[in-house]
């Protein structure tokens, strides 16, 4: 018995010791980490580039001959095409927009080339159509948005869009 005991005596001092020891070993490598972790971090390469490129002076001196891929002021290339506002034709214009509602008849729109349905709304002339068209217009089968909800488009593209609309009346 008093074997047993002295074995298990020895046993906790045995644990207790390697415990207190791996606990010391980890509480070291932190305070070493702490310390030498900056360190190794100012000597990364990626680091030293981020601070020369901080660092660098504005300008730069280059000799004849010498190129650099820098962001310099680039000279206009004479050729480059200016941006022109593409203005659409009617037909492009009803495809773009209106088809989608004037198509099938989508929200109760009148069709696209059905005399029917259109009969009454020519009543109203020409003008007042076009009016509709660009300020929208709630009548007695549905809404019809400004533009059609495009009203990125320009008055004449809406206008020439409804004429055309009108020329597939006839
Ligand atoms: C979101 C669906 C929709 C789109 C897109 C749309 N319309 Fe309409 N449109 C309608 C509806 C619905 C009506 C009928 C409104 C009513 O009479 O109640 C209508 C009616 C019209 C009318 C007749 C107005 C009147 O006074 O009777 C014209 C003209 C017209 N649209 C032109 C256009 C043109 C041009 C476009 C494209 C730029 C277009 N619409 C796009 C739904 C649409």
């Amino acid at each position: 018995m008093s074997r047993d005991q002295k074995f298990f005596d020895m046993y906790t001092l045995v644990i207790g010791v390697i415990g207190a020891v791996a606990l010391a070993f980890v509480v070291l490598a932190m305070k070493m980490s702490d310390l030498t972790q900056g360190i190794y971090t100012r000597d990364a390469s990626e680091y030293q580039a981020a601070v020369a490129e901080r660092i660098k002076p504005v300008g730069e001196v280059y000799l004849p001959g010498e190129e650099h891929a820098s962001s310099g002021p680039t000279v206009d290339t004479p050729d480059a095409p200016e941006p022109v506002a593409t203005v659409m034709t009617g037909p492009q214009v009803y495809n773009a927009a209106c088809s989608a509602c004037h198509g099938a008849g989508i929200g109760g729109a009148p069709v696209l080339g059905d005399p029917a349905q259109w009969v009454e709304r020519l009543a109203q002339g020409e003008d007042m159509l076009k009016q509709h068209a660009l300020q929208g217009f709630s009548g007695s089968t549905g809404f019809m948005p400004p533009k059609g909800g495009r009203v990125d488009l320009s008055d004449a593209e809406v206008t020439d869009a409804v004429e055309f609309m009108l020329s597939k009346l006839q």
